[in-house]
């Protein structure tokens, strides 16, 4: 770095992987350099050092990776400054609160429940560096947690009885109904991917309705439906 940049903002490095460990670690200056090479992809902008959101998995105990971040002051430190840290936002001072606790001294943040993601996907969260008369030491930091998701819904259907009718003498393939579920888990991902089967059918042979297993459509078979003779 060919200039020593002044007054180094408020650091805030999280380092993780999806794995099981969480490691953390607060920068200073003298580290700086080899720590911007190490983790190049967790800091988009020398001077505002923003950082990648933390990952943790909802459904799980997370205490054994506290402390989940972890932030520092580097000018309390070069001025030798009294600093108290704070937290802000979702899990600590709106709700759900208590989710989050802090270290006012060090700066560390730790998780205190097992995260729901169908309740709280996402928090956003402040981190502040103060002086002793409460002022802004650094510029108040962003700190994105994002709640994993477990396959821990089961889908729902949304009407308790579907009711198809079909006229009889009906060409194979005519649509009779449709079926509908729902699944709370997160959209667009194999946890909330729904596919449909029929369990039964009265009488069962020869099967007079398939369905297609992704869209819940019913059809009739190529089995001609006759009202007088009882399927
Ligand atoms: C955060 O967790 C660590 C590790 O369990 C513990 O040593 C520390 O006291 C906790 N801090 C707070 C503020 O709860």
């Amino acid at each position: 770095m060919a200039r020593r940049v002044e007054g180094a903002l408020l650091l805030l490095l999280v380092c993780f992987n999806f794995g099981n460990t969480l490691h953390l670690e607060a920068l200073n200056t003298r580290t700086e350099n080899k720590l911007l090479l190490k983790h190049r992809h967790l800091v988009r902008q020398k001077r505002a050092w923003i950082t990648a959101p933390v990952a943790l998995r909802e459904g799980e105990d997370l205490s054994k990776k506290n402390p989940i971040a972890k932030i520092h002051s580097d000018i309390a430190e070069e001025r030798q400054l009294k600093v108290t840290y704070k937290y802000t936002g979702k899990g600590i001072t709106e709700p759900p609160l208590g989710v989050f606790v802090f270290n006012k001294d060090t700066g560390e943040l730790n998780v205190t429940s097992i995260l729901d993601r169908e309740e709280t996907p996402f928090f956003l969260l402040m981190g502040y560096a103060l002086d002793e008369k409460g002022n802004n030491l650094e510029r108040p930091l962003e700190l994105r947690i994002k709640v994993l998701d477990i396959n821990d819904n089961e889908p729902v259907f949304t009407q308790n009885v579907f009711v198809g009718s079909v006229e009889e003498l009906s060409a194979a393939h005519t649509l009779v109904m449709k079926i509908t579920a729902t699944d709370a888990d997160e959209p667009n991902t194999q946890n909330s991917k729904i596919s449909y089967k029929i369990v039964s059918q009265e009488p069962p042979y020869p099967p007079v309705f398939y369905l297609n297993k992704d869209t819940g459509e019913v059809y009739t078979t190529s089995i001609t439906l006759d009202r007088e003779i009882p399927h």
